[in-house]
């Protein structure tokens, strides 16, 4: 039997993204909505899906914690053994994405 979400969906029309207001650096639009989630109680915002891709081309992604936002990238901790460690020894390209379901009032 199948599982039907379609009357689940929230609107998302409320905040926009506004180019004149972004800050030059991505890292601070980033922290920005970090601490916008923070303020609002978002579970665990910090918890990235992280997607990487070794040389058998076949991806993988999970979760990991993000542990700081610098000034040139983000940091999480991890294994170099791990299968993710080893997919991004092969392969330095991955990406993060982070879900903040942040109120817009
Ligand atoms: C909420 C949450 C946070 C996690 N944080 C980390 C983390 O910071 N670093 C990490 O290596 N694994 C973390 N894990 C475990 C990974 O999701 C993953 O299962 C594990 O690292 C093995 O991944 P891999 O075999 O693809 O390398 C976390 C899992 C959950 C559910």
């Amino acid at each position: 039997m199948s599982m039907d979400f379609t009357d689940q969906r929230l609107s998302y029309e409320k905040g926009e993204l506004d180019q004149q207001s972004v800050p030059t650096s991505p890292f601070e639009l980033f922290k920005a909505w970090m601490n916008e989630a923070l303020a609002q109680k978002v579970q665990e915002p910090y918890a990235m899906s992280l997607a990487t891709c070794g040389t058998d081309n076949k991806p993988s992604v999970r979760i990991v914690l993000l542990r700081e936002i610098t000034e040139t990238g983000i940091v999480f901790y991890t294994n170099y053994e791990s299968a993710k460690g080893q997919d991004i020894a092969e392969n330095p390209n991955a990406e993060a994405l982070f879900f903040l379901s942040l109120i817009h009032i």
